[in-house]
């Protein structure tokens, strides 16, 4: 873990040199979700293979390039793309981006998501904003020696997800007229998509939506006490028996439309960030 910080710490130096103080801000945009139209002032932006020590993704949909700038005098991240523990890399360098984001100063944090719907409530398109999770993907980022430093060892999870974050999303989206639930998000390993009789089970264990991201990231930005929010985008309804086959391009497919309520949605909170400060 030591040397893990280490690396966590030369990217945030690194981060700090390159793109300035730390945005206000981070938000991470996963599968489907990249294309989302920020207009950023003052933008300067880096591509992940030029930052050293970041992991690089492999999966299709996921370009990889970190963008800076404001939004209404607001300080913004851009993370567009990361990495995934089915990709094979371990839990340390699928949580080293935010990690590192936090490291450099960032004090919240978006994480955004393609997820099935399992409850009837959600239909794809719509937004989940994630009121909670399960961590069913068998690893927890904090393994390990603690440094007391970062954080915790035993670290509260009651509200992993910001209630503050959270009311102001429910605030603009209802106000823009964006549909969305609320509900719990299931992290799992993936990267094959769940049985119908998992999704069951799912169902049964409390889960609203399913994906294959987020929760450990989740962990380590709260471990260093960042608030975090989550959006999931409903790209599909999980497998059932009687349904359609689920197939990545159609995942990115839905998952692209709803980016333009993403996009909107989360300028309209850097706007209420403005005003909470
Ligand atoms: N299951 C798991 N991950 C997903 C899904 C799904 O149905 N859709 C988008 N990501």
């Amino acid at each position: 873990m030591h040397g893990e910080w280490q690396k966590v710490d030369s990217i945030a130096e690194f981060l700090l040199k390159t793109l300035g103080s730390a945005p206000d801000i981070a938000m991470v945009l996963g599968s489907g979700l990249k294309d989302a139209a920020f207009g950023l002032e003052n933008e300067k932006s880096i591509s992940f293979a030029d930052i050293p020590g970041w992991p690089r993704s492999t999966v299709t949909g996921h370009s990889g390039v970190l963008r800076k700038g404001r939004i209404g005098g607001v300080e913004v991240l851009l993370q567009l793309g990361r990495v995934h523990l089915y990709e094979g890399y371990p839990v340390e360098e699928v949580v080293r981006p935010v990690r590192s984001i936090v490291a450099w100063g960032t004090r919240n944090v978006v994480m955004t998501n393609a997820a099935g719907g399992i409850n009837p409530w959600l239909k794809p398109g719509m937004l989940m904003f994630i009121e909670d999770h399960l961590n069913l993907t068998g690893r927890n980022p904090l393994v390990g020696a603690n440094d007391d430093a970062r954080g915790q060892r035993f670290p509260d999870m009651t509200d992993a997800y910001s209630r503050n974050l959270r009311a102001l999303l429910v605030e603009e989206a209802s106000r823009m007229d964006i549909p969305f639930k609320m509900g719990v998000y299931a992290g799992l390993l993936g990267p094959s998509y769940e049985t119908p009789a998992e999704v069951v089970m799912l169902r049964r264990l409390g889960a609203d939506a399913v994906g294959m991201s987020t929760v450990l990231e989740a962990i380590a930005a709260v471990h260093m006490g960042a608030e975090v929010a989550g959006i999931s985008c409903i790209s599909n309804m999980a497998a059932t028996y009687d349904g359609p086959k689920l197939s990545h391009d159609d995942v990115k497919e839905t998952a692209g439309r709803v980016t333009e309520h993403l996009t909107r949605l989360l300028v309209a909170l850097t706007g209420k960030l403005r005003r909470a400060r």
